[in-house]
Formats: structure tokens, C-alpha cells, sequence
């Protein structure tokens, strides 16, 4: 049995996703919501903590940090790295906090996730403080993700429409108007809607498939380690025109930033 079969989904997402692909992200939010020193930060779908992390380390131990999310295995794994962040069990829509508690809440890569998106940015604006701000990034429609619309094509030749629907899945939030109507519905009528880009870089295009086959919400329990196998042999000639000399394939996963700041 070889190390990743006995890890859970949750550790496998947390060692080999979050590190090539959600870790490098945070610093969107984290700007866009201006955290710094000594401020409380809530970190809302926080998942293994990727963004609850690296706002501690702008916080600094002077600040406060939570993390909300309702996949008590995602926790399991945030608690276990002993870091100072509070962890609560619970979803966007009814989160388990006071109102008007945090100078910052964040949140990266789980609106489009959520059951009911107004009523969760009501939510998070109902936990800020006055004068606090708020950061949501979400990834762009994955036709101005070049890397994985041709991974996403090849899981269409390769296993059909089904898997590779399912791999956009994280995607389907990536429209600035659909966006902006969920704004407005929760009364963000001021909220700004940018794109930002961020590229995500691989020892090779099987690194990227590793990665991608890690992920609880694209690949991850769908393909076995042989179809992955498969899949990442094809993935090198597909994924060519991204490769550099080195050898490193880099794809650009283009995000959608909403900031907005409690009156
Ligand atoms: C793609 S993951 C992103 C996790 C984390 N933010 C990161 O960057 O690694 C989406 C997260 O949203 C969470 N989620 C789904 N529905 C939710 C809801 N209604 N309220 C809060 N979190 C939710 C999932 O449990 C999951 O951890």
C-alpha cells in the first residue's frame, strides 16, 4: 500500500492540490481585503485552511484568524496542523459567528459551491465590522483557462462528457454578470468585480494531472490511479505549448475578485 492510499480524501486534497494549485492563491484575497497586522480574519469555505494560513501570517499571533466550513473531514485536517486559527463547523449561509466581529472576511474558491450565494455574502457582510471589507475570489470561466479547457477536452476524448463536465464544474461560476446579480441580491450593490490572473506551475503535465486527480471536487474518487496514469501520458503531448525548457508546465487560471466594504 503506498502512501497515498492511506490517506484520507481530505490529506490527499491538502498534500497534493492545495500546494501547486489553491496554496498559491490567498494573496488575492488577502489584497483585495487589505489584511494586516493584528486584524481578525474570517476565512469562509475555508476548506484545509489554504487562505486561513497565509492570512495568519499577515495577521501576525496579534490578530485573530477562523476558518468556516461544513466538511467536518476538510477540518479535521485544518485542526490537525496545530496552527492558532479557530475552526468552526458550519456553512456560509448561517455562519456560527456574532455580528460585526471581523475587520476582514475572505473567501477563495467555494462561492460558486455555495447553496444560496446572496444569502452567504449577507452573511459574511452581517460578521464584518463597520468599515470592514470583504474578498471573494472565485476562477474565471474556464474558457479563459487555456491549460484546462485542453485538459478538459482530452477527459472528453478519453472518458466522455460526464467526467469532463465535471471537471469544469468549478468553472460554472466564472461570469462577471452572474456575478454582479448575486451582488446585487445581497445588497452589494457597490461591490467591485475584477480579473485576475495567477498561474499555477507543474514539474510536468503529469503533476498537474496528480494534481487535478487530488481535488474532491473535479477529479478526485472519479479516475483510479490507472485511468490517471493514462490520462497523464496523454496530458504531456496535450499540454506541450505550456511546457518551458525546463521541462515545468505553468497554466494560467484566471479568477474573478469580488471586494466589497461594510458601510
Ligand atoms: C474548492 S474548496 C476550497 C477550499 C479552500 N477555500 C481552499 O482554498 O482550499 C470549496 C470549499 O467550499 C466548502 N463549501 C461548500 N459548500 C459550502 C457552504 N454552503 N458553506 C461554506 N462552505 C462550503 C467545501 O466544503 C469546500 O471546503
Amino acid at each position: 500500500m503506498d502512501t497515498a492510499t492511506r490517506l484520507t480524501p481530505a490529506e490527499i486534497y491538502d498534500q497534493l492540490f492545495v500546494p501547486t494549485l489553491f496554496g498559491r492563491f490567498p494573496h488575492l484575497v488577502l489584497d483585495a481585503a487589505g489584511v494586516g497586522r493584528d486584524q481578525a480574519v474570517l476565512d469562509v469555505g475555508c476548506g484545509t485552511g489554504a487562505a486561513a494560513e497565509a492570512a495568519l501570517e499577515r495577521t501576525g499571533r496579534g490578530g485573530r484568524v477562523a476558518g468556516v466550513d461544513p466538511n467536518e473531514e476538510m477540518l479535521g485536517v485544518a485542526r490537525n496542523k496545530g496552527v492558532p486559527i479557530e475552526w468552526y463547523a458550519g456553512s456560509a449561509e448561517g455562519l456560527p459567528l456574532p455580528d460585526g466581529t471581523f475587520d476582514a472576511v475572505i473567501s477563495q474558491f467555494a462561492l460558486m459551491f455555495f447553496d444560496d450565494p446572496p444569502h452567504a455574502l449577507r452573511e459574511m457582510v452581517r460578521v464584518l465590522r463597520p468599515g470592514g471589507r470583504l474578498a471573494v475570489s472565485i476562477p474565471d470561466a474556464i474558457d479563459h483557462s487555456p491549460g484546462f479547457s485542453v485538459l478538459a477536452e482530452l477527459l472528453h476524448r478519453r472518458f466522455g462528457p460526464d467526467v469532463a463536465e465535471g471537471f469544469r464544474q468549478p468553472f460554472r461560476g466564472g461570469d462577471p454578470d452572474w456575478l454582479r446579480q448575486v451582488c446585487d441580491e445581497a445588497g452589494l450593490t457597490e461591490a467591485r468585480i475584477e480579473r485576475r490572473d495567477e498561474s499555477a506551475r507543474f514539474a510536468s503535465a503529469s503533476e498537474f494531472v496528480q494534481a487535478e486527480g487530488a481535488c474532491l471536487w473535479t477529479l478526485g474518487g472519479v479516475l483510479d490511479d490507472a485511468q490517471l496514469q493514462r490520462l497523464a501520458a496523454d496530458a504531456e503531448e496535450s499540454l506541450a505549448p505550456f511546457r518551458a525548457a525546463d521541462g515545468t508546465v505553468t497554466v494560467v487560471l484566471p479568477c474573478l475578485v469580488v471586494t466589497a466594504r461594510k458601510a
